[in-house]
């Protein structure tokens, strides 16, 4: 059993895409263990993408992701972190495969609707950062 975090962005929460994606997770086997809304602050923000900070999109990505409410939910499921990664598709979303998240509800490559933890040390990270150390 693996933890990992979704992570449901400013562009999606505003299209009032929350339900509409907790019913894909749950639709596909994942556990749903908590669920948190916030607003990031730039500091958080960018510890948060720390691993993009030296990328030519980095303060757009802080622009982007501290413009509105960002919606953290804790899921858990047999190998949850590369499960939920094929469930969320490219990040690119024309890119993604049909039926994917991104492919939903993405609109570019940066508003694209939703975050996944890509390892499964990310997600103890990102985990942290939204829910403490309890995870
Ligand atoms: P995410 O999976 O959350 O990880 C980093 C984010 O940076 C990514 O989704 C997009 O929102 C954004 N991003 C990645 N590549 C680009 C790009 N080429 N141009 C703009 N934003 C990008």
């Amino acid at each position: 059993m693996q933890r990992t975090l979704l992570m449901i962005k400013p562009d999606a929460v505003e299209k009032r895409a929350i339900g509409r994606i907790i019913n894909m997770l749950e639709e596909n086997g994942f556990k749903i263990i908590s669920i948190k809304s916030k607003v990031f602050t730039k500091e958080e923000a960018e510890k948060f993408y720390e691993v993009h900070k030296d990328k030519e999109f980095f303060s757009s990505l802080i622009d982007y992701i501290t413009s509105g409410m960002v919606v953290g939910i804790m899921v858990e499921g047999d190998n949850a972190v590369s499960k939920l990664r094929e469930l969320v598709g490219a990040t690119d979303p024309r890119k993604a495969r049909a039926g994917t998240i991104r492919a939903v509800f993405g609109e570019s490559i940066e508003r694209n609707a939703v975050h996944a933890s890509d390892s499964p040390e990310s997600a103890d990270k990102e985990l942290s950062l939204f829910f403490g150390h309890e995870h």
